[in-house]
């Protein structure tokens, strides 16, 4: 294809799944399930996933649900769940091709169309940046919401064969089960992309200055330890039982969390990926992903490093995107939407725009 023909027909996928998704949106509110006779044309053949026989389904432990009693609803699920560690993939993308020098591994849920479509036209559209391959990702479990689920999955499968950047396994895609996602793509990684020097893992919420990125990284050696975010020193976890990230007595007895860099996103070299993958399979899941990746590395012994450009545990508000000045050393901000990703990537390429203490 002409590169101007691929793009324009990215510009009309990426329409029709927003389309789909305004759909989807509509449908939920009336709440009437219908089967969207739109998609019937030619497409992917959908076919139901393979659902794990009954026998070898991991099987809830009625002993730690029945002693967990107590404890909210989520934290109780977790809990009875926690020893299921091994899921079957759904949806899987081509290998990673050996010259990959960054790959950008961001989770993402199945309903999150917008922002994926967002991404892949702004930051994430870059596949060579100063000469380096760059590689796109989304994680994703199962949609929760029933209704949808099934149109929800003809989605992502066409999305999986236009962009080849899906990879989804077969657990519910909900906020507990984040540490599930972070195992697995270990295991994939290890899997189908061991050569990738550098692994960014992200939200879908982030913008990311992927030149900064690879600059930075450029520097660094893929077979020396580096792991570098937005590092938080002597978190305490949360005791109200009304908070989202409520972590009671019975599952962290400890006053802090050990060292954690925020989810939002964070940087790493192969063999720290290597070596958190090996020590990930040793550990007990914990329902916060990001202090679950800070146990792991404890118990490796390593640090993570705090790096002011990483801006996950949020920016101050309001800021100026027409502030050249805000791209010069950022890596990540987190918590933005849409039109914010696209206002940020327009402006940072301008330019027109030039921080005046750079110098040019
Ligand atoms: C659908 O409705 C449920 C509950 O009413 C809500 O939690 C969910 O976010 C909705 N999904 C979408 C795509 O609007
Ligand atoms: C359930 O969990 C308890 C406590 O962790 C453990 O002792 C027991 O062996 C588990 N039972 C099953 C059936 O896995
Ligand atoms: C859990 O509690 C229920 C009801 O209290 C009881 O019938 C059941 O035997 C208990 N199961 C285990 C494994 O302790
Ligand atoms: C998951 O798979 C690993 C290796 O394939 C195995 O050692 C482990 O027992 C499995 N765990 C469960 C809960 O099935
Ligand atoms: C995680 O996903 C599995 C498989 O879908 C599910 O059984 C479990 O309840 C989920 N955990 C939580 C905390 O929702």
């Amino acid at each position: 294809m002409q590169p101007r023909t691929r793009r324009l027909s990215v510009y009309v996928l990426s329409a029709s799944l927003l389309a789909c998704l305004v759909y989807l949106r509509r449908e939920n509110k009336s709440g009437v399930p219908s089967a969207p006779k739109k998609l019937q044309g030619p497409g992917p053949k959908w076919t139901p996933a393979p659902r794990q026989a009954e026998s070898d389904r991991c099987l809830p432990n009625l002993t730690v649900a029945n002693a967990s009693a107590s404890l909210p609803e989520i934290h109780r699920v977790f809990l009875t769940y926690k020893h299921c560690r091994n899921f079957s993939t759904v949806l899987k993308p081509s290998a990673c091709k050996a010259e990959t020098f960054l790959l950008l591994a961001i989770k993402s849920a199945p309903v999150n169309i917008d922002r994926r479509v967002a991404i892949r036209n702004t930051w994430g559209k870059e596949t060579l940046i100063g000469g380096k391959s760059v590689r796109l990702l989304f994680l994703l479990g199962r949609s929760e919401v029933r209704v949808q689920a099934h149109s929800l999955h003809r989605l992502l499968a066409y999305e999986s064969l236009e962009f080849d950047d899906v990879l989804q396994w077969d657990f519910a895609d909900n906020f507990f089960n984040l540490t599930l996602k972070e195992l697995h793509f270990l295991r994939w990684l290890a899997q189908d992309c061991p050569q990738a020097r550098f692994v960014l893992k992200g939200d879908d919420d982030v913008f990311v200055n992927t030149y900064n990125i690879v600059e930075f990284l450029t520097d660094q050696e893929p077979e020396k330890d580096l792991f570098v975010g937005d590092v938080i020193t002597r978190a305490r976890p949360i005791r109200h039982t009304k908070a989202k990230y409520f972590i009671p007595e019975s599952m962290y007895p400890a006053a802090f969390y050990p060292l954690y860099a925020g989810g939002g996103g964070y940087v790493m070299s192969r063999r720290t990926a290597r070596r958190l993958r090996a020590m990930a399979e040793d550990t007990e899941l914990f329902p916060i992903d990001d202090v679950f990746v800070g146990m792991c590395l404890a118990k490796i012994g390593m640090a993570p490093v705090h790096h002011p450009g990483f801006k996950t545990f949020g920016i101050q508000r309001p800021f100026n995107p027409f502030d050249p000045c805000l791209y010069k050393e950022l890596m990540i901000i987190h918590k933005l939407n849409p039109t914010e990703l696209w206002v940020m990537w327009t402006l940072m390429r301008d330019d027109s725009l030039r921080c005046a203490m750079s110098g040019g």
